[in-house]
């Protein structure tokens, strides 16, 4: 009987493969970077046959590092970046162009010109739960349509196939050009501005509004069930592939975040909160996203409120490889700690534009306030205390539009080993913040979606009762610093706006 479940996470920055017990431990895991490509200001994007290569390669290495064999593992699970958009030919295998990635803003054109077709920025609200912004898949393959040389001819005959990067990678692991099946899950699909949040269904007036080809779409399955076999040759060959997730959507889940009025934020490239509200689709008066949270099997969809921020932890990443400021992430709580608060200093890190709850793609970042007096830790404060106000501000969204203030957050992801941000971050919000002892969510979320399917675990209390707190940060700022703090920050991000005509 095999004893683990694997999880392929293949997010922004690194592709990752994840080794899990039956008690949602991990056993092992493999981890490799790849390549951000940034052609021009405000264009990032990525090799997908690199991501390929390395999700095979970190499969074969977690079972090496793990000591085991495909014989031992009853499922995989994939979870991934959302968003990044992909076109590739389905005889060849090749892909028509990069990966243009969720932060890319190259189709604030498209995006205007969809809105001008009438309802503006809410156009496809209703629908699809998004406001009309640069973030989503679906203008991104018109982008590519329209701009690649004889991309819209190979799309019309039926060529070419569009995927997020979960389809991407399960298409290839499922045997590519030799029979690679071609589908995504609810979560992913409800990303691309595409899909009826209703009948979980390819919505062909929109489709038709951005001239993309149905026959390019994949097939939406549920989150978790059998969608097929790993090919042979694979290093996790002959493995059902049974659980797809978006990365935040698999956090929540790996959150135990299983009922409404439950939520987590999730610390990566950006921050991304989600609020588990059932059943049932709340749609946002407050700039938030309503998104599939999971559909498990035949089991009714589960909805979320989203509120996503584009840049927290890729603004560290941005010191230590654009201006080489520090030269590890974790030099940024040193830095900060030299000094008692941010100097009057405020970064917002406005690089994609602005995301939730603004959804401004005309904002670019700004640090305000300097004075002779600030130096580089007051600067380090600002930044890290960035990632802090935005999260306040998309909780806030979150406390308006379900009537419910938010009582504690559960917290994941690669910042919040930082205890200076955690700490600030209970402190700004006036609410407890809460890690678990397993912090890998994302990879642990997937993983239980596939384990859920094949009977590796019998249920959902499964996944609850595997949740356990590591550590617990209290609010300890006072009510009157908290309020100015964050009003100093709420004008700083009206310094951003307007930049791009
Ligand atoms: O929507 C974008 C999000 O899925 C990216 O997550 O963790 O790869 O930055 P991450």
């Amino acid at each position: 009987m095999p004893t683990y479940i694997a999880a392929i996470d293949q997010g922004t920055t690194s592709t990752r493969t994840m080794i899990f017990d039956h008690s949602g431990r991990v056993v092992a895991v493999d981890q490799r970077e790849h390549e951000q490509i940034f052609p021009q200001a405000g264009w990032v994007e990525h090799d997908a046959e690199e991501i390929w290569a390395n999700a095979r390669a970190t499969a074969a290495g977690a079972l090496a590092n793990a000591d085991i064999t495909a014989a031992d593992v009853a499922a995989v699970g994939i979870t991934n970046q959302r968003e990044t958009t992909l076109v590739w030919d389905r005889k060849t295998g090749k892909p028509v162009y990069n990966a243009i990635v969720w932060q890319d803003t190259r189709t604030d054109r498209i995006v205007n010109e969809l809105g001008a077709l009438g309802g503006g920025q809410e156009r496809y609200r209703q629908k699809t739960g998004l406001p009309l912004a640069t973030y989503f898949s679906g203008p991104k393959i018109k982008w590519i349509l329209d701009n690649v040389d004889g991309v819209r001819q190979r799309a019309e005959a039926g060529d070419l196939l569009f995927g997020n990067m979960d389809t991407w990678v399960l298409w290839n692991m499922t045997g590519g050009t030799d029979g690679g099946i071609h589908v995504t899950d609810p979560t992913n699909a409800s990303r691309t501005m595409l899909m009826d949040l209703e009948t979980l269904s390819w919505d062909e007036g929109i489709a038709a509004d951005m001239g993309i080809p149905m026959s390019m779409l994949p097939e939406i399955r549920s989150s978790s069930e059998e969608y097929g076999k790993v090919r042979e040759r694979g290093a996790l060959g002959g493995v059902p592939i049974a659980g797809i997730l978006g990365d935040q959507q698999a956090a929540t889940f790996g959150q135990a975040c299983l009922s409404p009025g439950e939520a987590k934020n999730t610390y990566g490239t950006g921050n991304f909160v989600l609020l588990n509200t059932g059943t049932e689709k709340v749609l946002s008066q407050n700039g938030l996203l309503t998104t599939v949270c999971y559909k498990i099997g035949t089991r009714d969809t589960v909805y979320a409120l989203e509120g996503s921020i584009a840049v927290t932890g890729s603004l560290v990443q941005w010191l230590r490889d654009n201006l080489g400021l520090i030269t590890s992430a974790a030099q940024i709580e040193e830095y900060a700690r030299t000094v008692e608060d941010n100097g009057g200093a405020y970064f917002v890190p406005a690089f994609s534009g602005l995301f939730a709850p603004y959804w401004r793609s005309d904002a670019r970042g700004a640090i305000v306030g300097l004075t002779r007096f600030v130096n580089k830790g007051h600067l380090a404060r600002a930044v890290l205390e960035a990632t802090a106000f935005q999260t306040r501000e998309v909780i806030d969204a979150m406390n308006a539009d379900s009537g419910v203030p938010l009582k504690t957050l559960k917290v994941d992801g690669g910042m919040v080993v930082n205890d200076l941000l955690m700490q600030f971050q209970a402190d700004i919000l006036g609410v407890s913040v809460i890690r678990p002892v397993v912090n890998e969510t994302t990879a642990l979320g997937a993983a239980y979606a596939a384990g859920l399917a094949v009977g590796f675990w019998a249920g959902e209390e499964d996944i609850r009762s595997n949740w356990a707190k590591d550590k617990q940060w209290d609010p300890a700022m006072d009510d009157i610093r908290r309020e100015r703090e964050y009003r100093n920050w709420k004008k700083a991000v009206t310094k951003t706006f307007d930049w791009v005509e």
